[in-house]
Order: C-alpha cells, then structure tokens, then sequence
C-alpha cells in the first residue's frame, strides 16, 4: 500500500474525507502521518480518532523554516512516505521539502488557479462579484498556489451567495475530487492539464 502524509492547518474536512474513503476501502493508501502547525486543530483530533501518527508543531518553536521542515521531513522519511497531500496547511512549502518531495506533494485550493491565490480565496471571488470560480489540484512548487495544474472543477456563484453557500458548494467537490485524483495519482502516476507524466 502506497503511504501518504496530509499537511493540515485547520479543520480538517478534506483530510475526513480522505480518511474516510481509506477506512471504506475506495482509496487503496495507507494515511501514514498528519503534519498540523497548529496545536489546537480539530485536524489533530480527527488524526486521533483514526489512530493516525501526527506530528504537531508551532513555527515560532523554531528559528527557520529550515528547522521545521528539516523535522517534517526526518518524519516523513522514517513513515516511508511517497506522497504529499496538501489540504489547508496555510504554509509555504520551502526548499527543505521541495527538493526531497518536488513533482510529490499536491495541493488543493478553492478557486480556479490563477484567479484568486493566496489567502481567502473564497472571499476574493466573492468580493471580485465572479460569476465562476471553483476547486484546482494542483503540484506544489516554490511560489503561492502556482504549480502545474492537476485538474479544476468549476462553481457557478449565485447572485444572492454568501461566503457560507459558496464554501459548502466548494468542500462538496473537494471532498469527492481530492481523494479520487489521490487514487488516480497513486495507481497511474501523474497527470498534468489532462496528460499523463511519468512520476506522481
Ligand atoms: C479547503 O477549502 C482547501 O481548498 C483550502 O483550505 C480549505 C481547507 O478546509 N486549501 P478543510 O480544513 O479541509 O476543511
């Protein structure tokens, strides 16, 4: 079974979904170890319920984010893990990781990429008044949601939507696309706009 490791800063609801497709047996992967920069996130928790290793941790502990990432990645080497899931960790992943995990770890944000990186995207497309916006996977690279791209799935916004409308309409296609291109990325290696790369 291929190990995975979710990267997870807040609650966590896309890692849920993740555990629970492995815990059904849709997902063939084995959640080897959540990495939480922030000790009180129900992600923890939900780690906990699971019985998923964590290793948690505050940026402020440390004096770089060479030092963090230089832990991160000691565990994710004693875990044995291939691939990286991103699912809002609110950090830069930065050259310690990259270099060991470049083209193996993967991102999930809730807009169509390039429009609306960064911070609360969500609330950019709603103050920016969009007709569309919607979900992209993409590789993680260096820069602020700039990877090659995955796949996008697309939401029209309502006239009347609210940040609470648009964000339930965004985790329902999160929830069912994170953990199906997981699999696809897992079994048949990468995929870039639709064409199939040789590594994850
Ligand atoms: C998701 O909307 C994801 O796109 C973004 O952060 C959010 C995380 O939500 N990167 P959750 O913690 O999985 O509920």
């Amino acid at each position: 079974m291929k190990r995975i490791a979710v990267f997870a800063s807040g609650s966590g609801s896309n890692f849920q979904a993740i555990i629970d497709v492995v815990q059904s047996g849709e997902l063939k992967a084995d959640i080897s170890l959540l990495i939480c920069d922030k000790p009180g996130a129900f992600a923890v928790q939900r780690a906990n319920a699971a019985r998923i290793p964590s290793f948690v941790f505050s940026a402020k502990d440390y004096s770089t984010k060479e030092a963090y990432e230089t832990e991160i990645l000691a565990e994710l080497k004693r875990h044995g893990v291939e691939l990286v899931i991103l699912a809002g960790y609110m950090r830069l992943i930065g050259p310690t990781l990259l270099r060991e995990y470049q083209g193996r770890i993967v991102n999930i944000h809730p807009s169509l990429l390039p429009a609306f990186p960064g911070k609360d995207a969500i609330g950019q497309a709603l103050a920016a008044k969009a007709e569309w916006s919607g979900v992209t996977i993409h590789y993680v690279d260096e820069g602020m949601d700039t990877g090659p791209i995955i796949v996008q799935e697309r939401v029209r916004l309502d006239e009347n939507e609210t940040r609470e409308s648009l964000q339930n309409k965004i985790h329902a296609i999160e929830h069912k696309l994170y953990p199906a291109i997981i699999q696809v990325l897992l079994t048949q290696g990468g995929i870039v706009n639709g064409k199939k790369t040789s590594t994850y």
